[in-house]
């Protein structure tokens, strides 16, 4: 049993209230595409000794088995039959595998983008990945930073610490536009942000899990904004209320 340097076990210092017995927090980043939300997730989790979990990541999976399986993306039954066949999907570091080929890329297509979009307004789909979330999430070992777009409304309504991450549109298709030319693919800015709003109507109007901001999420408006300053600014409100709450004050 492990003791502290007064000899005191573990449990002993929980009983005496020194430690309070939590699971792995979790802190949820939510917002629409382009906002900056994986840079700042995978920073955020770097710095706290957490896991990353980007959840778009798994929608895309979904969208490319399914168009590799030739089912459509918004055939219900289809859909069912391919996530009750395991969709075998793993995070490995950066890199996405889905039955254990690197998807890293093809997940990141304006094509895989906009199938995505379609596949997570699927009930079916969303029902399927709620629990494999969940899982990924709590499995973590020291904690978990999920980003997404229903995290802190949905996947973990009692998520420790809830960010919501907004930047003007334009900004965000100049984010995503410079992505995709630094990965060499070819697409107009203009195409970019049609295919942006696109995805942001469906986003915020679907009827299942729209993207919404938690009544209790810090509002972080990235517009202008460095990355390493919204990175240093969700550090310290995490870390903030990490703390707060592991020292059980109310
Ligand atoms: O964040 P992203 O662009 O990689 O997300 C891809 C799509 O998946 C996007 O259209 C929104 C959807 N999505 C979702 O509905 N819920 C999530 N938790 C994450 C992503």
């Amino acid at each position: 049993m492990p003791l502290d340097p007064d000899g005191r076990s573990l449990a002993a210092r929980v009983a005496a209230g020194y430690l309070l017995p939590v699971t792995a927090p979790i802190v949820a980043i939510d917002g629409p595409a382009g906002a900056g939300k994986s840079t700042v997730a995978r920073q955020l989790a770097g710095r706290l000794g957490f896991t990353m979990i980007d959840t778009g990541a798994i929608y895309r999976s979904v969208a490319l088995a399914a168009r590799r399986a030739d089912v459509g993306w918004e055939d219900d039954e289809g859909l069912r039959k391919l996530l009750d066949s395991g969709l075998d999907l793993a995070f490995r570091e950066d890199r996405v595998l889905l039955r254990g080929h690197d998807v890293t890329e093809a997940i990141r297509t304006p094509e895989i983008s906009r199938g995505s979009s379609v596949v997570s307004a699927r009930p079916v789909v969303r029902e399927k990945l709620l629990g494999l979330q969940r899982e990924l999430g709590r499995s973590a070992h020291a904690g978990a930073v999920l980003e997404g777009r229903d995290i802190g409304t949905v996947v973990f309504p009692e998520a420790e610490v809830k960010f919501f991450l907004t930047a003007s549109d334009q900004a965000r298709a100049q984010r995503r536009f410079s992505e995709l030319s630094e990965k060499g693919l070819s697409v107009g800015l203009s195409t970019v942000l049609e295919d942006q709003r696109r995805r942001d109507k469906d986003d915020t109007e679907r009827a299942i899990s729209p993207l919404k901001a938690a009544a209790d999420a810090i509002l972080v408006d990235t517009t202008g904004l460095d990355l390493d300053e919204v990175v240093d600014r969700c550090f310290r409100e995490a870390s903030a209320r990490l703390k707060h709450l592991n020292s059980g004050q109310p």
